[in-house]
């Protein structure tokens, strides 16, 4: 699995780019595919991850639906081919067009985040002679248990209606005439290991559940978002993430309503490993204080995770045959201090041409990569097509 079994091909590449393993994706669409499906749930590719064409390619055949943060995503499933009734758009703050754009389009459902949203696509709606199909995104305040920039269900966090404001919605909703509420949604974070936390979510939803029965709300939807997280210390030994035991957290604990369908927006869990960036090393040196830095030709711009979350992708170097190892700083040719993969990575002796991978970039990867200091975004390469 992954770059190495194409080596000689990627060897004639320019640097940087990524690369991704569509074996991998595919094995992770069918396992993902088919353990949701022993429960009837519904699952909604998180665009943001990863909108590559190619990418999008395979989560339409798996019959996915997605799940959008913009207009240019609802726009993109659209023409990949997403059928309109597969895609909810969860923006915490949507713009008039992307609103009329999803309108338009008759999406599937609107994860709302506040009052005044809901009033807007209300008004919306009506001047475009339409109802909008929309769930209700609460902040559950729990603890998602991971890096606190991709926290979103605290009672801290700008994402959703509050628990305690939710009253007052539903006190407003039935004069909003041209809004259908079909549901309840959630997202409390991302990159969630420790699964007990789902459990937790689960606990707050069959609360809240009971509440909009007793108000005389009847859901058809729960939609619980994403966030299952990955193995970037070890990609090899976990290249597939655990859905079976994930999805079973939701059917042991989740106390759906007769006929009601539960709904997840999964991004990382499905592309995060079968993506790498592949990189060169451009020099090698040593600083002050006496630490051995491998500058490589990608930086920050190509992958900013590290940057931004202190994230650790696990880095190889594919071409050294070299049976001494030694620690590196790995780091990038972009003017900030911060544009650094690693502090103390074990690499092999490496030297100027060879090539590292960043493993586990699949997701968040290239769809972040960005301009700065006038680089060219990374371009992408994909196993079927070398
Ligand atoms: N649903 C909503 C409403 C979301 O905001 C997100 C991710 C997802 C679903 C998908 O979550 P996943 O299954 O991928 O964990 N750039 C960060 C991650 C930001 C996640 C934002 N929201 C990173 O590189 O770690």
């Amino acid at each position: 699995m992954g770059s190495k079994k194409y080596i000689e091909k990627l060897k004639q590449l320019p640097t940087p780019f990524y690369f991704y393993d569509m074996e991998l994706l595919k094995e992770t669409l069918q396992t993902v595919t088919s353990e949701a499906g022993k429960y009837g749930f519904d699952v909604h590719y998180a665009v943001k991850a990863n909108y590559s064409d190619r990418i999008m390619e395979e989560i339409n055949k798996f019959g996915l639906g997605t799940d959008c943060v913009s207009g240019g995503e609802v726009r993109r499933s659209v023409e990949c081919g997403i059928p309109a009734s597969k895609i909810v758009f969860a923006g915490v703050a949507k713009s008039d067009e992307e609103i009329k754009y999803a309108l338009k389009n008759d999406i599937f459902s609107f994860n709302c985040e506040s009052r005044e949203e809901l009033e807007i696509i209300n008004k919306i709606a009506g001047e475009m002679g339409k109802t909008a199909t929309v769930a209700l995104r609460i902040n559950p305040d729990v603890d998602p248990k991971t890096h606190k920039n991709i926290s979103t269900g605290k009672a801290e966090n700008k994402f959703g209606i509050s628990y305690s404001e939710i009253e007052e919605v539903i006190g407003e909703i039935s004069a909003l005439r041209n809004i259908n509420i079909i549901g309840i949604h959630f997202h409390i974070g991302s990159q969630i290991r420790d699964l007990s936390v789902f459990k937790k979510l689960c606990d707050r939803v069959n609360t809240l559940q009971e509440w909009f029965i007793d108000q005389g709300f009847n859901l058809k939807h729960i939609n619980v978002g994403g966030g299952l997280g990955i193995n970037y210390d070890e990609p090899d030994a976990e290249p597939i993430p655990d859905f079976k035991t994930y999805f079973k957290i939701f059917s042991d604990n989740l106390k759906l309503a007769e006929g009601q369908t539960l709904h997840f927006e999964l991004g990382r869990s499905i592309v995060g490993q079968c993506g790498e960036l592949i990189t060169k090393v451009l020099y090698t040196k040593v600083n002050g204080e006496g630490t051995e830095i491998a500058l490589v030709d990608a930086g920050m711009t190509d992958l900013i995770r590290p940057a931004m979350y202190q994230a650790k992708h696990k880095t190889v170097n594919l071409t050294s045959d070299s049976g001494k190892c030694k620690n590196y700083m790995v780091a990038g040719p972009i003017c900030e201090s911060t544009d650094v993969f690693g502090k103390s990575i074990e690499l092999p002796e490496t030297k100027r041409g060879d090539l590292l991978t960043m493993k586990s970039a699949g997701a968040y990867g290239r769809c972040m990569s960005f301009g700065y200091n006038l680089r060219e975004l990374p371009k992408e390469y994909f196993s079927d097509e070398l």
